[in-house]
Formats: C-alpha cells, structure tokens, sequence
C-alpha cells in the first residue's frame, strides 16, 4: 500500500472503540454510507478487528450475514448487497504480481465498494484517495481498540467524517496542548 501522501489533503479521525459491539455498529455505519468505487484499507494486526468491522459493513450495505466468511482461500470474495462488496484479503499475498493474478486490481475503484483487510501487506496495490482504518488493542484493556480513519481525497475524507461523526464508540482522547507559561518581557 502505497503512503497517504500527496497533493490530495488527508483527514483523520480518531475514536475507540470499546467492545466488538462498537466496533461491529461502526462498520454497519461505514456500510451504510458506502458508495461504488469507494475503496477501504483495513490495517491492523491478528485480532484487532477488521473482520468483526467487515461484518458490520456488510450489515450495513445490505448483505446477508450468513454470506460472510473470511476469504481463506479466495483472495477476494463478492457479496450482493445494496451495491457489490468486495471484501478482500491479502494477508497470504507474496506480492503485487501475485495480486493482479487474482483479478483484484480490476475491483479497485470499479462498480461496487471494496473492502481489504491486511492492506499493507502488499504495497502498492492502493490508490491514494482511499479511506485507511487502522486498528489496534489497547494494553491492559481486552475489549478496547483504539481506531484512526484516514480519509484521502473529499470523497473518501467525508466519509472519515460521517463516521467519526455521533459514533457509538467514544472519540478518542484528544492531546490538549501544554500551556506554556508567558514570560515576562
Ligand atoms: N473493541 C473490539 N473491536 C473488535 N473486536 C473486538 C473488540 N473487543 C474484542 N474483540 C474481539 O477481537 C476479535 C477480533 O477478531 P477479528 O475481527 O477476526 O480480527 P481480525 O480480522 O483483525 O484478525 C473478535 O474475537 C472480537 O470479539
Ligand atoms: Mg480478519
């Protein structure tokens, strides 16, 4: 994947999220706002949750539960829903080569939305206007995950947005500037 770097400006936002409920009830949000061509990178280690936010986005856009599995076997798997959902998942992918084998590359920006998890296992797959969710567990708190949406370009930075907007899951603890004492003159 490649960085969020660029002339497009990228918009963060950060939340976490407290239970796998939470986390579950942020992707059905995501799903629901969904639109064809969006594209989500879903960045995290073993556990941390992506596929629990993968089934509250299939949820939310429209697609039978019982259809979602983790694509063991297929590198990426489409469901019916709202709109086609493509949930990806590169974690077993040597390489880029290997991933435009698979046909993947002609899901990027095309008529449904497409979801990946281990997105940054293979770099370069990525366009830059693209919403990246990283999440990872919080030391000393089992069920908490600490999320950070990136959106990249308006479209895909309106939907960090509309996510982090009135969220079931707490936002995150803001950094509040030290005040540094006036000196005298
Ligand atoms: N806040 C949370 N958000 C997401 N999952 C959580 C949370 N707290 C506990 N969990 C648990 O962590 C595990 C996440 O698994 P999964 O979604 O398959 O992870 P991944 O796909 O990232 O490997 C599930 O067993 C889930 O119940
Ligand atoms: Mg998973």
């Amino acid at each position: 994947m490649g960085p969020v770097t660029g002339v497009r400006s990228s918009l963060v936002r950060r939340l976490t999220s407290r239970s796998a409920r939470a986390t579950w009830q942020l992707g059905r949000r995501l799903g629901a706002a969904l639109q064809p061509g969006d594209v989500v990178a879903l960045v995290g280690d073993l556990g941390a949750g992506k596929t629990q936010l993968v089934r509250g986005a299939c949820a939310g856009a429209g697609v039978d539960e019982g259809d979602v599995s983790s694509p063991t076997f297929a590198i990426v798997q489409t469901y019916r829903g709202r709109l086609p959902f493509h949930h990806a998942d590169l974690y077993r992918l040597a390489d880029l080569d290997e991933l435009y084998a698979t046909g993947f590359m002609d899901l990027v920006g095309g008529d449904g939305a497409l979801v990946v998890e281990w997105a940054d296992k293979v770099s370069g797959w990525a366009p830059a206007e693209r919403l990246e969710i990283r999440l990872e567990e919080v030391a000393g708190h089992l069920d908490s995950r600490r999320i950070a949406l990136t959106g990249t370009g308006s479209r895909h930075a309106a939907l960090a947005e509309v996510l982090a907007a009135n969220t079931g899951a707490r936002p995150g603890r803001r950094r509040v500037p030290r005040r540094v004492p006036e000196k005298k003159p």
